[in-house]
């Protein structure tokens, strides 16, 4: 069967007992149903994963990660005889297997033709009653879900440097698995690596590998296979609290620390809003700049770059944002990738949500009203219609492909404006109960509608009606009756720059932007015309330094304004910075501007040559896409 047969056929499978009693009775283990998903081949109507065991050799000279994955399966059909796993690019050596209690025995498999978006189904067959199978395997080096680093493209330069990124359906790239959201599993992992490098995981890990080449790490908290993740290099560790600390190359771990101390404090404020963080350590691991996310929510142990480190804690709304992605998201998971707005966007309101009650509300409305202007933005360079919506149709398609800020900030608006309309109280709580009510549950977003009617517009009638509701998720814009942010502190930059453009003197902005922060001074470039004269790029420049700025995101929009102005000064900058940093964020809309006339996608094509080598396989595919 293709992924596209099973588009969004939710099989709800319990067994006759459970289902008597209400699906998961005391005595019975709790068996939910499980949403298919387009992108899987896993034939989840017949079995569900419920644990996964690892055992993986990394091997850097061959950049392979090889050895086997052993898989308990819930049997929810017992005429079933095969068992359908996702992989991609995966050398398949030997599949056993076996009963609770019984011993291994071979089992024949096949491996389907690929597909460009899916990968190739691996078809293992299941004796009667078997519930394990145990697949020997090896990666291949240009496995999707994996990076890896020669020592040139790591800070120590010393040593290699891996990691994985599964979300969305990277992870059968180095786990044959049921690849799909709706599933989930515990696992436990035995990691071996060259033996002066450390694994860690999104996982607890289980202390004193360090030097020995084996690490071992438990999962036990059932999780999807997105979040599954793995990195491993010259890695040293510093605490901030008791539950919190950061992982990354020994140059950058104390720089990391201080930027990220305020973590315990975002953790403690999500947990008064939204209840008990569930996963035990919350970690950072700061990656090398070739990561192409801001950042990724890994289970208690964030990944993020290093391009948010500015040495002044402007950007950390990251670190809000990957936190509050431990209840929308980790907690309660989008049940398919078409749902993908209920992790994103709920995710971006609790993000502004943590800022506002760490930094204050000023900061957050600023952010909220960048998020706007980037949703505005990215939805200007969408070219398939529906994916400007909150529900893009994946038949298919690889998820990435319709990934875009949509999910994000229109998902965001739409909870800000039920904040707005049924007051914020009452809105936190029924938030809190979305969280408790579906913890280590898949959701879809008819799920959330039954929940948003029932808890709250059912009990306050005519307050939001079912078409504004309709509109937020199915229009292609933002809704006119939407709540925006608003921001002060952006009227008086406007002001500033109006003052600027027509003639102001560098003396009078120097006055006006004295107080300034990172978010003043994005918007300030963002909001420049994009004709703005050399004269007045030069002038700025001298000011303001902006082309040899370190923070990331300020020489980003500066970027974008030199490519429209034709301000060649930026240049080299420019592209040392393209092929310095790999995270699509940064630099896919310089290449997109490039790209815009001839003369500047001859230029994208150049820097990607120099850049490509370095970058991760999923940015080296966006940019291609681009440049092509
Ligand atoms: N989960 C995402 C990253 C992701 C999404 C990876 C889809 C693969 C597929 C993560 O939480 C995220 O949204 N990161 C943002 C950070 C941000 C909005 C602060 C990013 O990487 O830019
Ligand atoms: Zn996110």
């Amino acid at each position: 069967m293709t992924p596209s047969a099973l588009k969004r056929s939710a099989l709800v499978i319990c067994c006759a007992v459970a289902a008597a009693t209400g699906c998961g009775g005391e005595s019975e283990p709790p068996m939910h149903s499980v949403s298919a998903d387009a992108s899987s081949y896993a034939n989840v109507s017949a079995f569900v994963t419920t644990h996964l065991t690892l055992d993986l050799t990394a091997n850097f000279e061959q950049e392979t990660l090889a050895g086997t994955a052993e898989l308990t399966v819930d049997r929810r059909d017992p005429a079933a005889t095969e068992l359908v796993l996702d992989t991609r690019d995966l050398t398949i050596q030997n599949a056993e297997a076996a009963m609770a209690t019984g011993d291994w025995v071979p089992t024949s498999f096949t491996l389907d033709a690929a597909t460009p978006a899916f990968g190739s189904a691996l078809r293992i067959v299941m004796p009667p009653g078997a519930d394990r199978v145990r697949v020997t395997y090896a990666t291949s080096p240009a496995a999707r879900g994996l990076q890896w680093l020669s020592p040139s493209q790591t800070a120590g330069r010393e040593q290699p440097f891996l990691f994985t990124q599964a979300q969305a359906i990277q992870a059968r790239s180095f786990i044959p698995l049921q690849d799909l959201p709706g599933v989930r599993i515990t696992y436990d992992a035995t990691i071996r690596t060259p033996k002066a490098l450390v694994a860690v995981m999104a996982a607890e890990m289980t202390p004193g590998g360090e030097g020995t080449g084996v690490f071992t790490f438990k999962m036990p908290q059932p999780i999807p296979s997105y979040l599954i993740a793995l990195a491993i290099g010259d890695l040293a560790f510093t605490p901030m609290g008791t539950r919190t600390g950061v992982w990354a190359e020994p140059s950058m771990v104390e720089a990391a620390a201080r930027e990220f101390e305020d973590t315990e404090q975002m953790i403690a404020a999500t947990e008064g809003l939204y209840g008990p963080y569930r996963w035990g350590r919350y970690d950072l691991l700061v990656l090398p700049p070739s990561f192409p996310f801001g950042g990724m929510e890994n289970p208690r142990l964030t990944f993020a770059t290093p391009t948010v480190i500015a040495g002044d804690k402007s950007l950390v709304s990251l670190v809000a944002h990957e936190l509050a992605h431990s209840w929308s998201g980790n907690l309660v998971t989008n049940a398919t990738w078409p749902d993908f707005w209920l992790n994103e966007g709920f995710t971006t309101y609790l993000e502004r949500r943590i800022i506002e009650a760490v930094y204050g509300k000023a900061r957050a409305d600023m952010e909220a009203m960048i998020g706007v202007s980037d949703l505005e933005d990215s939805r200007s360079t969408i070219e398939i219609a529906q994916d400007k919506t909150l529900l893009p149709d994946m038949t298919g398609r690889d998820p990435d492909d319709a990934y875009s800020t949509v999910p994000y900030e229109q998902g965001a608006l739409f909870l800000a404006f039920l904040e707005a309309k049924f007051g914020r109280d009452t809105f936190d709580a029924f938030l809190r109960l979305w969280f408790d009510t579906h913890a280590f549950r898949g959701a879809t977003t008819d799920d959330f509608l039954t929940f948003l009617r029932t808890e709250l517009m059912d009990q306050s009638p005519g307050v939001v009606t079912e078409a504004q509701v309709q509109e937020w998720l199915h229009t292609e814009g933002i809704p006119s009756f939407a709540v925006l942010p608003q921001s002060d502190a952006f009227v008086k930059v406007e002001q500033a720059r109006d003052a600027f453009v027509t003639g102001g003197s560098a003396q009078t902005l120097a006055q006006a932007s004295r107080a300034w922060s990172t978010h003043e001074w994005m918007h300030f470039v963002d909001a420049l015309p994009r004709d703005l004269s050399l004269d007045h790029m030069r002038a700025l420049d001298d000011q303001v330094g902006f082309t040899k700025s370190t923070n990331s995101e300020i020489a980003h929009v500066w970027f974008r304004l030199a490519i429209a102005a034709n301000y060649a000064a930026a240049d080299s900058e420019m592209e040392a910075y393209m092929i310095r940093i790999g995270r699509r964020k940064l630099i896919l809309p310089l290449y997109r501007d490039l790209a815009a006339t001839p003369a500047g996608k001859i230029r994208a094509a150049t820097i990607f040559a120099k850049a490509r080598d370095g970058y991760h396989p999923m940015a080296v595919t966006s940019v291609a896409d681009i440049v092509r």
